[in-house]
């Protein structure tokens, strides 16, 4: 029950059928990845543009009501679209990194109390933070998108009452050869484990693809993006979900050096 980063880079698929299997995986993803960062970076470029145009128009036109309602219309879409671009450009790897010492446990007492405000009254959100957890070399907003993106799938994985949990915890990992790239060593393991409806095998097999959702309204980003900061931080991704009973989804990012040598 096992999914990891190189069952992602085998079942990334087209919607017309397979990848050209002349060419290697990784080399593949690459070049999608790239592609992906490209468009979202120039998309960034354009949105940055159309906000400060939008901002121009709501001085210029200050106290027009309709302005104001088209403005606001206007800037909810950038808001969106910014989201969007934001996943790309982390699933690409080509987000704003900008790594500091920081502890895992940090991250998430940053956004808790967010999490927990929107949380819906029938979910009981548990929090078990390690003490001595080491800490990492890591981009404190990108790893919060990683939470977040965690918690909002467990959260619509719900299908009535239930239990979310966020943990943190030091482990020691060996290498596994059905995982190549893993971090290895002294680690800090955050995982997010909910009681949802789980996954199949297939679904559990095609989850970091970028634009696979099972959901009406999911727009299947966000696992990407959780995908591709993970592998920015030379960190490994562990997915284990039984359908009916739950899914969860533990991080491995490596100890930072200073904390090794101590
Ligand atoms: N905790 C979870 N429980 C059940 N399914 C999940 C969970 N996390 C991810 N998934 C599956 O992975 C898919 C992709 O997730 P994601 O990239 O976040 O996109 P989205 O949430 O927009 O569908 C989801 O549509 C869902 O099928
Ligand atoms: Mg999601």
């Amino acid at each position: 029950m096992i999914a990891s980063i190189k069952q992602m880079t085998q079942s990334i698929r087209f919607e017309g059928g397979d990848l050209d299997k002349s060419l290697p995986y990784a080399l593949q993803t690459d070049a999608i990845a790239t592609l992906a960062g490209g468009i979202a970076h120039q998309f960034n470029n354009a949105l940055v543009a159309i906000v400060g145009s939008i901002d121009l128009l709501q001085l210029d036109l200050s106290g027009n009501p309709e302005v104001d309602k088209y403005a606001k219309n206007m800037l909810s879409a950038v808001k969106r679209m910014t989201r969007i671009t934001d996943q790309l450009l982390a699933y690409a790897r080509r987000g704003n990194y900008q790594p500091v010492l920081v502890s895992l446990n940090d991250i998430v007492e940053m956004i808790h109390p967010e999490i927990a405000r929107e949380m819906s009254v029938d979910i009981h959100l548990e929090k078990d933070l390690a003490k001595d957890l080491p800490q990492i070399l890591a981009d404190p907003a990108q790893l919060q998108m990683v939470v977040s993106a965690l918690v909002e799938n467990a959260k619509e994985a719900m299908e009535g009452p239930g239990y979310i949990r966020i943990a943190t915890r030091e482990d020691f990992l060996g290498a596994m050869p059905h995982i190549p790239g893993q971090s290895v060593g002294r680690c800090a393991c955050i995982q997010v484990s909910d009681t949802g409806k789980g996954m199949s095998e297939e679904v559990k097999g095609r989850i970091f693809e970028p634009f696979f959702t099972t959901k009406l309204i999911g727009r299947g980003l966000s696992m990407a993006a959780v995908y591709g900061i993970v592998k920015n931080h030379d960190g490994s991704i562990i997915v284990d979900s039984t359908p009916g009973m739950g899914t969860t989804v533990r991080i491995y990012l490596p100890a930072a050096k200073a904390e090794i040598q101590q």
